[in-house]
């Protein structure tokens, strides 16, 4: 597969892998394009089952930063398989990317982060008692560390890159539900209790598996609704891909700043 992608993109080397969440796939237009490859093409990228996920990797620049973008990811939820992102990882780390910057669609659990917010997720905690390297093989590689997981000196220079394009940015720690129905109030009520800031259904199995390469990971969360029970009211996908759409400017003007600063 490594190859199908360099005959792709001939001597093309990414150095920050870019994985864009619900409602956010537009920001894959703000890279020159050397190459762009469905999914479909690369054996073992996943087969996305939500609408908004385009499933395409776009190999290019930003600026003059070289990116790989993954234009879509599969979720745990999709097919029950919380290694579903193994294979696109791995490859991004094979073809030269040192970074991976997520970004996904998530709830807030807190009443001063509302819908349209940003957030850098400083930590996460996976509440889905299910872990990508369940099926790693032996040995002691799999023990991987989650000390600052998501690296301190590249959440700085999001919130750098936030500053200067003017966008207002959050921080907080994200929780990992399974989904695909969205949590209960009571559930959200626990998160909070537990200490997490924003809820979704993705982000903590890629960094996972990103850590487990050896990749640097950074993230961000785009909030598209306040959580179970926060509010009055019932959630729905819709909102996400709507918030997301409107919002999106500013992450995708966050995200640009912050690539084609990376050095
Ligand atoms: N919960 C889980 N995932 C989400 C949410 C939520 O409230 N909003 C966007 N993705």
């Amino acid at each position: 597969m490594n190859e199908m992608i360099a005959r792709r993109a001939p001597g093309f080397r990414p150095k920050v892998a870019v994985v864009l969440g619900s409602g956010l796939g537009g920001l894959a237009d703000q890279v020159q394009a050397v190459a762009t490859i469905p999914y479909g093409e690369l054996p073992g990228f996943p087969q996305t089952t939500v609408g908004s996920h385009a499933g395409r990797l776009v190999l290019g620049h930003a600026g003059s930063t070289p990116v790989a973008v993954l234009q879509g990811r599969a979720h745990y939820y999709e097919r029950g398989r919380p290694d579903e992102m193994k294979v696109a990882i791995h490859t991004l780390a094979e073809i030269g990317c040192e970074t991976l910057l997520q970004t996904n669609a998530a709830g807030s659990l807190r009443l001063d982060m509302p819908p349209g917010s940003v957030m850098a997720i400083t930590d996460h905690i996976n509440f889905t008692g299910v872990n990508p390297l369940f099926d790693a093989g032996p040995g002691d590689g799999r023990f991987v560390d989650m000390v600052d997981a998501y690296d301190p000196a590249l959440r700085q220079a999001l919130l750098a890159a936030a500053a200067a394009a003017g966008v207002t940015c959050h921080q907080g720690v994200y929780i990992w539900f399974s989904g695909p129905s969205f949590e209960t109030p009571a559930e959200i009520r626990a998160a909070r209790v537990l200490g997490a800031d924003a809820v979704g259904m993705s982000t903590a199995p890629e960094t996972i598996l990103a850590r487990h390469v050896g990749m640097k990971v950074a993230a961000l969360s785009l909030i598209t609704n306040y959580a179970a029970g926060l509010v009055p009211g019932k959630l729905g996908h819709e909102q996400t891909l709507a918030v997301a759409g409107a919002a999106a400017a500013d992450v995708q003007q966050l995200l640009r700043t912050f690539l084609e600063r990376y050095t």
